[in-house]
């Protein structure tokens, strides 16, 4: 899989997914599907959106014990899925289990991706709350290697850390960055945000991007100025 742009489909419903979907007829973008539209809308939703021909980033961010983290892993990737992914907080154990789990019987498997610590946690929260005590860029490195070690196939993190996970972890170890916007667009509640020219410069491998196109008066035009900028 090269260098793509995720559309991040923050929906509450299928109705309201399918038809921003509709939109879209001579390209079928590749979608993220959170949590948000999985619980609303669950396996059958996938199905759906995978049968219209879209790649799937489902974006679930499994963490509990090793045993099932598999099991669920295995529920997931039967849905025929691209991309999915845990916490790596969860430990290099449960990452294995994911990966083991994520394996079908035929030896694919979609690619296992590690979250590290969410942009929403800054130092002090991480230091008062769960008492780690390292500077946060550190831990995130850590986890990366953890991930890499377990055997994953990278991490989702800001597109300011990517070129750091690649020194670290090898530019194989694929990183996908959320954050991203148009230099003349509204940043939202975004706070660190890069323009998908300056992430695919400092090598995100994936750039998943929600409203800046979702919210476009034209979503096609949006992500096919996001495909020139990032891709070509
Ligand atoms: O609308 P926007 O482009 O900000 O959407 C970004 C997407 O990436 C959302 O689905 C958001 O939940 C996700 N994300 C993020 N920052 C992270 C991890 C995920 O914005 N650190």
């Amino acid at each position: 899989m090269g260098r793509d742009v995720i559309i991040a489909c923050d929906f509450s419903s299928a109705e309201d997914t399918l038809s921003f979907l509709d939109k879209f007829q001579d390209v079928k973008p590749f979608v993220k599907i959170g949590m948000e539209l999985f619980y609303a809308a669950g396996p059958q939703m996938v199905k759906e959106i995978k049968k219209r021909g879209h790649k799937i980033f489902l974006d679930l961010k499994l963490h509990d014990i090793p045993n099932t983290v598999k099991k669920a892993m295995k529920v997931l990737s039967n849905l025929d899925v691209d991309i999915c992914n845990c916490h790596a907080a969860g430990t290099g154990r449960m990452m294995e289990a994911a990966l083991e789990g994520a394996t079908r019987p035929d030896g694919t498997r979609p690619l296992v991706i590690a979250v590290t610590q969410l942009t929403s946690t800054d130092q002090e929260t991480m230091e008062k709350d769960i008492l780690i005590e390292k500077p946060i860029d550190e831990v995130v490195m850590s986890y990366a290697m953890t991930a890499k070690n377990a055997g994953l196939d990278g991490v989702v993190c800001s597109p300011l850390e990517a070129g750091k996970v690649h020194d670290k972890c090898g530019k194989d170890f694929l990183t996908i960055t959320p954050g991203v916007r148009f230099a003349d667009g509204d940043i939202g509640d975004q706070k660190r945000v890069m323009t998908p020219a300056e992430a695919k410069k400092i090598g995100s491998d994936f750039i998943v991007v929600g409203r800046p196109i979702t919210q476009a008066e034209d979503p096609v035009a949006a992500y096919k100025r996001c495909c020139d900028e990032f891709i070509d």
